[in-house]
């Protein structure tokens, strides 16, 4: 490549005119200059999937951006994965590749609306699903991830009330599971796994009967009640490696990448029309301008920060992602001889 072809262009569109083999040449010069660590979810697109140094579920991309020694963050996900690696490192910066990249579950919920609603519900224990804003997790007492929801849920009380947001799908999954009868859904959703519907699985299943059923926690109840398995995308990758015949009940982007990791076997989208649009905003070349202009930031006030990470930590600490410093550590911390988050399973 050129020098001329290394100079920074002005938009994101300059540099979707690049062949991909320069975007990716830019990209890792780019990382290793700024000391940046690419964190990508598991419904990128194929090529970000490519250049991403770490792939995973919410659970594990929060763990990850917690446990990093890498000075800047580039995710690529939505905004409220970015947000969260800017609570948990808040001294790294974290960019993003497309701002406009947002969850419309996440946007179900508000601060002021979950107060009324918490203001209803005095004894109530706030568990919040990542898919949310900062603001909203810095109401909450813990959140949780569709990896461990279920474990998050059985730590508190039997007795003591539950709200639950903004999923309502994986709150009905998480009373089925623990069998409480407590628990106050808000009424959000994710459109593109609730919109899966069953004559969808029956279609897929009266043409592959003998293949396993695997669906996202997201996804509404005669879905999951029809699963042989409930789990997140990272536990669907996992399965996928050990299952030759599998049905995916989430976005399709992750039943495309995985197979085209096993050929040889059939990996079938429960739904073809299951897309995430606004995962798929983020490309090769955003991540390449974003890159080379340092941008787009995510800034957070100290307060709400703080709020977030209580609840964000709580999370870790019952997910063995995420231990709390020892006094020693601390001390150590302190004075600068171990960095924040070491304790990181
Ligand atoms: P996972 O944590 O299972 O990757 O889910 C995140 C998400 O947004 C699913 O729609
Ligand atoms: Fe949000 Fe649904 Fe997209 Fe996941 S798939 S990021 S929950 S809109």
């Amino acid at each position: 490549m050129s020098r001329a072809t290394l100079d920074i262009l002005p938009t994101p569109l300059d540099y979707s005119a690049l062949p991909a083999e320069d975007l990716k040449a830019r990209i890792q010069r780019k990382k290793e200059e700024l000391n940046a660590v690419i964190l990508g979810h598991n419904y990128q697109r194929i090529e970000i999937q490519d250049v991403s140094d770490y792939l995973g579920d919410s659970l594990g991309l929060s763990q990850e951006a917690a446990d990093t020694s890498a000075d800047v963050i580039v995710f690529c996900g939505v905004h409220f994965m970015a947000e969260t690696a800017k609570v948990l490192s808040p001294g790294k910066r974290v960019l993003m590749p497309d701002p406009r990249a947002g969850c419309p579950m996440a946007d179900f919920v508000t601060r002021d609306a979950l107060r009324r609603l918490k203001a209803e519900h005095e004894d109530a224990a706030v568990v919040t699903y990542v898919n949310s804003t900062a603001e909203v997790k810095a109401e909450s007492n813990v959140c949780c991830t569709s990896s461990n929801a279920v474990r998050v849920v059985e730590s508190i009380p039997r007795d003591q009330s539950i709200i639950f947001v903004p999923d309502k799908n994986l709150a009905a999954y998480v009373a089925d599971r623990t069998g409480r009868e407590n628990i106050i859904a808000w009424d959000g959703y994710c459109y593109v796994h609730d919109d899966m519907v069953l004559v969808e699985l029956d279609a897929v299943l009266q043409a592959h009967p003998d293949a396993k059923v695997v669906v996202h926690p997201e996804a509404r109840k005669d879905l999951l009640d029809r699963a042989d398995f409930v789990t997140s995308t990272s536990g669907m990758v996992k399965l996928a490696a050990e299952h030759d015949k599998l049905v995916i009940g989430t976005e399709r982007g992750l039943v495309d990448s995985l197979n085209q990791q096993y050929p040889e076997k059939t990996l079938i989208p429960l739904s073809g029309a299951a897309i995430c649009g606004n995962m798929k905003l983020n490309t090769l070349a955003k991540l390449a301008w974003s890159l080379d202009h340092e941008r787009h930031e995510v800034v957070l006030e100290e307060n709400i920060r703080l709020g977030a990470e209580r609840a964000l930590r709580r999370m870790l600490e019952l997910s063995g992602g995420w231990s709390a410093p020892s006094a020693e550590e601390s001390r150590l911390e302190e004075v600068g001889l171990r960095k924040s988050g070491c304790g990181c399973a």
